[in-house]
């Protein structure tokens, strides 16, 4: 099991007695990360692309070594990566610039209604202000018919973060450039668990954070295919994106004004890095404690899952207790999942008035994990679930 690799995260030897199940919503951070950030800070630490001393020249090209390794991460190439504060930033620029390329022309964009507020809230916003129609699919066949000569941009998520469903995103890129739109691939949950190769996709942006990733918060990646940086304007500029007459630069530096979250890029490298390091082990692990939660979760009375089959993101009602109940109770256990509408209101809406009660897997959590959970919903359900 991942034995080795949970005693890489000192958030668990600090905290033996909790049950950490929310890896949707952030992931602990790994030894590497925070030894490679406090080395930094403690060492290193300089301001990037503006003084020409050595100590800057060295972070600049820990930064720059942190783009190849984005790069490599998604079979990119280094100048098609922009580093953001996170995803939301990341679908806010393709949106923002999007929609205003294609302001008043007839044009639609296509999302699905799976997708978490960060690729639905910027589309809300854009379309309306600059006059395009948003098709919202329910389903993936849906999403495909909704795309025609008139889609600028189809936008969708890789990993679901409520059912951990995947769409076919090869097949919907496919479709999207068949017809001449755009398409965008928010992976800010599937990165974490499958390896991606964009050119495989066919995408031309996608997007995912390094908080998910088993790295710091406050920086992500904005992947651009190299010809349609063109179509993206960024939502910044400062110092380091224009150049001496204030033009704005070509390429990813136009989109890093200011300052950059220099320690955090060194620990996402880290993680990334680590990532690539553990994956066949990560991704074994995870399918095998997908299928036991399944399994123990199908066995429950009174609850009712939300997905179909072995999924690294569970959610479930209960047909006793809200799920903000649930919630409470289970926290005031130590086991720590989400509760509510995770950020994804139409769907969760669709699921269940009251929200929902979500468990997301690692490859750090052990079946011990799985079994505390069991045992206290069954203790909740012998408590307040009467007859069941
Ligand atoms: N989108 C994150 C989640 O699913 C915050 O919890």
């Amino acid at each position: 099991m991942s034995d080795n690799l949970r005693s890489d995260f000192p958030f668990f030897s600090n905290n033996p007695a909790l049950v950490y199940l929310d890896n949707a919503a952030t992931t602990q951070k790994v030894q590497c990360v925070i030894d490679a950030m406090v080395d930094h800070m403690t060492k290193d630490n300089s301001n990037i692309g503006r003084s020409l001393y050595p100590l800057s020249s060295n972070a600049e090209k820990k930064v720059e070594d942190a783009r190849l390794t984005a790069a490599r991460f998604i079979n990119a190439s280094k100048e098609e990566i922009i580093f953001t504060k996170g995803s939301t930033e990341a679908l806010n620029i393709v949106s923002s610039s999007v929609c205003a390329e294609n302001a008043d022309k007839g044009k639609n964009v296509v999302i699905s209604v799976l997708e978490h507020s960060s690729n639905y809230a910027p589309w809300l916003r854009d379309c309306k202000k600059h006059n395009l129609i948003l098709r919202i699919a329910e389903n993936e066949d849906d999403l495909i018919s909704f795309i025609d000569e008139n889609t600028a941009i189809v936008s969708v998520t890789g990993m679901s973060n409520v059912t951990g469903f995947m769409p076919d995103i090869g097949r919907i890129c496919g479709y999207a450039k068949q017809k001449g739109a755009l398409s965008c691939i928010d992976a800010s949950q599937l990165a974490a668990h499958r390896s991606i190769d964009v050119k495989d996709i066919g995408c031309d942006y996608l997007c995912f954070s390094s908080h998910k990733l088993y790295g710091p918060e406050g920086v992500g990646v904005l992947y651009s295919k190299q010809q349609d940086m063109s179509h993206l304007v960024p939502l910044c500029l400062g110092g380091g994106a224009v150049d001496s007459s204030y033009c704005t630069k070509e390429g990813h530096p136009g989109f890093e004004a200011g300052t950059q979250n220099i320690a955090s890029i060194i620990g996402f490298e880290r993680a990334l890095k680590y990532l690539i390091r553990n994956y066949n082990h990560i991704k074994d692990t995870e399918n095998e404690l997908s299928r036991y939660l399944y399994r123990k979760m199908s066995e429950l009375k009174g609850f009712s899952l939300v997905c179909s089959e072995p999924s690294l993101i569970c959610s479930f009602t209960s047909s006793f207790l809200s799920s903000h109940d649930l919630g409470v109770l289970l926290g005031n256990k130590g086991i720590c999942v989400r509760t509510g509408s995770c950020c994804a209101h139409s769907l969760v809406r669709k699921i269940s008035e009251g929200g929902i009660c979500r468990v997301s897997l690692s490859f750090y959590n052990t079946k011990d994990d799985i079994d505390a959970l069991i045992s206290q919903l069954e203790e909740a359900q012998k408590r307040y679930g009467g007859s069941l």
